[in-house]
């Protein structure tokens, strides 16, 4: 039998072999309280721990933000990578051969056409690193050598040049690569009717994602020009610019080589090769100056401390405050260097040395001592009226912070910073804090229904029932004529299988219900279960029944011929009995 692609007895033995608490405990720091490990859940922010891993059910389970799997859906989240790929994962630490995937028409073509154009950029970004020692590449070997690239890093980072418009889609011709997979893999474009390469005579980085595999590619001019010196791959299957982080492999390698502190944050790639030759190598770059939601995961799977050193001009802060808040959010500790007079950290190691930056880097700012800066930066503090303002946004920005020590040290730094008795900027910072708008209470945006949300509720403590044996289910009842929409999962309970398998059979991620159902907390009922159990199964019973009533109602209305409508009556006197009698009856197990 087939399940997702590969033989179930294969997947089996993946699983077996990947034992659930070794694998995830690779990745967290796993610690055992009664018969769970417990963590604090790497897939949101949190600070006490509620992520759990179960050892025999083999799957996990975070009662913070619900998300919960098994050993492959864990690696799949964890690597942001999909299915297949968390398989060879697995199989790779596991040293098992991986067996042909025979998935779903889409899935494998899907996977077929994802490893022909990696296998293309491969072949690609081989091929620009070549160019670039050939003679007809002089003006790039003048440019690197301006730059002062060295051999090293050119082979470190895999650097290369494209000499001109069509020799790369030649080459690429030459080893079977359709045109159409050339546009697909964002290396080619076509303007009437001729195929010519994206990068031409450009100075190209290739892109790698934290597996190593090419993804894509950015390229800079080599002479100076009024257009854009950079070019980017467009958005592809392979792609996405809001989610690469330039140097995320080396830093990856890195950190399994010899562990890592923190990550340093840059804006541009030609950055992330000047720090790393000036002894960084734990830096990478947001390509450009919007950091994602995207970017801060990936970053913080490799490490939870982030220095952001953006350019020091207008767009770099602007970048930096932006990226503060979204680091924030993902939970990512942040310190600022904040580099001066408009340079980047390429043009500050050049003319100041690194001891320099080191020196700044090892002073970064915590956010609000950058923040802070910022606003004394704006305001003349010996004119009265400026100086008035400085402190009311030196004191909003103070009270936001989460401690009375830290508050009370900080109120000391304005106060010797603006001169200002410190009893009135408590104060002040009183008011402030005040006349903050209250926080409304979430309010249930809920759109269903107290009985469509009673009775989703009721399914799904029933199908978890099922699902976990309970031994309070009522066994007489057929519950797939009760809940025929739930067939496959009730069929699956029957059967006795293990919770981790139901991941295998159901895209559990998009199926909200039956996900709950695994994560189903049953202490919350344990002095009632049965009683609830029975409530739950006579509100969605009755349901059916009522249905059925509004149904025979209807025909009745319609029906012209007497002996039928004898029928119905009958019929409906029945439901209406066992309605007020609370009879199943109606969904007992036949044989
Ligand atoms: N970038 C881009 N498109 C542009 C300009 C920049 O995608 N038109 C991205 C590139 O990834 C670049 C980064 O933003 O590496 C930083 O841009 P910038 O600061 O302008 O470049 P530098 O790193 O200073 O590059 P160089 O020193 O070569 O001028
Ligand atoms: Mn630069």
């Amino acid at each position: 039998m087939l399940n997702k692609g590969y033989p179930s007895d294969w997947l089996s033995e993946l699983k077996q072999r990947n034992n659930i608490v070794s694998v995830i405990g690779k990745y967290i720091h796993l610690e055992k309280k009664g018969s769970k490990y417990w963590a604090c859940c790497p897939f949101h922010n949190e600070k006490t721990p509620s992520f759990t891993v179960s050892e025999d059910d083999g799957f996990f389970y975070c009662f913070g933000c619900k998300e919960s799997g098994d050993v492959i859906s864990f690696v799949q989240k964890y690597e942001s990578c999909d299915f297949t790929q968390a398989v060879e994962i697995l199989a790779k630490q596991a040293n098992m051969e991986i067996p042909e995937f025979h998935g779903e028409r889409d899935a494998v073509e899907k996977k077929q056409k994802r490893e022909r154009l990696l296998s293309l950029l491969n072949y690609t970004y081989k091929h620009y690193m070549k160019n670039l020692y050939l003679p007809q590449a002089k003006p790039a070997q003048d440019y690197v050598k301006q730059r002062g690239f060295t051999r090293h890093e050119l082979e470190d980072f895999k650097m290369g040049y494209s000499l001109n418009w069509d020799e790369l889609i030649n080459a690429l011709r030459r080893q079977g690569y359709t045109y159409s997979e050339m546009i697909d893999a964002g290396v080619a474009q076509v303007k009437n009717n001729h195929y010519y390469d994206v990068m031409a005579e450009r100075l190209v980085f290739p892109i790698f994602n934290s597996f190593g595999e090419c993804v894509g590619f950015s390229a800079r001019v080599l002479e100076k020009t009024d257009y854009a010196k950079y070019k980017n791959t467009a958005e592809t299957l392979l792609f996405q610019k809001g989610k690469v982080v330039f140097g995320i492999n080396l830093v990856k390698a890195l950190k399994q080589k010899e562990g890592l502190k923190s990550i340093i944050i840059v804006e541009g790639q030609i950055d992330v090769i000047a720090m790393h030759r000036a002894g960084f190598k734990n830096t990478v770059a947001c390509m450009g100056t919007a950091l994602t939601k995207e970017n801060a995961k990936e970053i913080k799977k490799l490490s939870s401390n982030v220095v952001l050193c953006f350019d020091g001009d207008e767009a770099g802060t602007k970048a930096t405050i932006r990226s503060i808040d979204i680091l924030k959010d993902e939970g990512v500790d942040t310190l600022i260097v904040a580099l001066p007079d408009k340079h980047d950290p390429d043009e500050i190691i050049k003319e100041k040395g690194v001891q320099y930056l080191e020196n700044l880097i090892n002073n970064a700012m915590p956010v609000i001592d950058y923040l802070l800066s910022l606003e004394l930066k704006k305001f003349d503090l010996s004119k009265p009226n400026e100086k008035g303002k400085y402190v009311k946004n030196a004191l909003s920005i103070i009270a936001k912070l989460e401690s009375n020590s830290a508050e009370e040290a900080y109120l000391e730094k304005i106060k010797d910073i603006a001169s200002i008795p410190i009893d009135i900027l408590r104060r002040d910072l009183a008011n402030l804090k005040n006349r903050k708008p209250k926080i409304v209470e979430n309010i249930d945006t809920n759109v269903l229904t107290a009985r469509e949300n009673g009775n989703i509720r009721a399914i799904r403590f029933i199908l978890s029932s099922l699902i976990f044996h309970k031994n309070f289910v009522n066994k007489f009842i057929d519950y797939t004529k009760l809940l025929p929409k739930y067939k496959n999962i009730i069929e699956l309970a029957k059967k006795d299988t293990p919770i981790s398998s139901y991941y295998d059979y159901f895209e559990v991620d998009n199926y909200p219900i039956l996900k709950e159902c695994l994560g189903m907390d049953f202490n919350q009922y344990k002095d009632n279960d049965k009683q609830y159990f029975d409530e739950c199964l006579w509100l969605v019973a009755s349901q059916e029944l009522i249905k059925k009533q509004t149904k025979l109602t209807e025909e009745f209305k319609e029906c012209q011929d007497k002996e039928e409508r004898t029928n119905i009556v009958k019929e409906l006197n029945a439901l209406n009995k066992a309605i007020r009698e609370k009879n199943l009856e109606e969904f007992y197990v036949r044989n």
